[in-house]
């Protein structure tokens, strides 16, 4: 059954001013290791393409934070919820640490979809609850 459906809309400029302001350290605030690894890469090639892999997962986290009917609250947290990328391209929700148990212990599974325009980038997640005895 569905647990929760949560949705966001992030503004590109805001998320590239926050990057002129504070670098790095913004994007380690909001990054998981891999995704870091993933956006200093892209940044070092196309710096805009940075700002927009940053934006659209500043919104899918906060999406899948709605979901969970949480919000930004323990034990969500930015660096523990990460948008992976299947081979297909598909995005996919990879939680760890105390998130991942959170998750676990509730058998809540979640999808995601995430998108960007000029201006900006938006998500919408839906988090599933596993039956028990199916
Ligand atoms: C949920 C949250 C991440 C959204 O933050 P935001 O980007 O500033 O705001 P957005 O416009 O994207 O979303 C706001 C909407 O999120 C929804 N929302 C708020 N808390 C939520 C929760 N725990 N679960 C699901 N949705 C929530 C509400 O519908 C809210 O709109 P409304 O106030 O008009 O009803 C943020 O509010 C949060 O972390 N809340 C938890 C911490 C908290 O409650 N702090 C205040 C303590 S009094």
């Amino acid at each position: 059954m569905i647990y929760g459906i949560g949705t966001d809309i992030c503004d590109v400029r805001r998320i590239r001013a926050s990057l002129e302001r504070h670098g790095d350290r913004f994007a380690l605030k909001v990054l998981s290791e891999a995704e870091f690894k993933t956006w200093k890469a892209r940044s070092a090639r196309w710096p805009e393409r940075g700002v927009r892999f940053l934006a659209t997962r500043f919104s899918a986290k906060e999406a899948f934070s709605k979901a969970i009917g949480l919000g930004m609250r323990m034990p969500m947290t930015w660096r523990l919820c990460e948008v992976g990328k299947l081979a297909s391209g598909k995005p996919v929700i990879v939680l760890h640490g105390v998130l991942k148990d959170w998750c676990e212990a509730r058998g809540l599974v979640a999808q995601v979809s995430v998108t960007d325009e000029t201006d900006y980038a938006a998500s919408f997640v839906v988090v599933e609850q596993k039956e028990k005895n199916p």
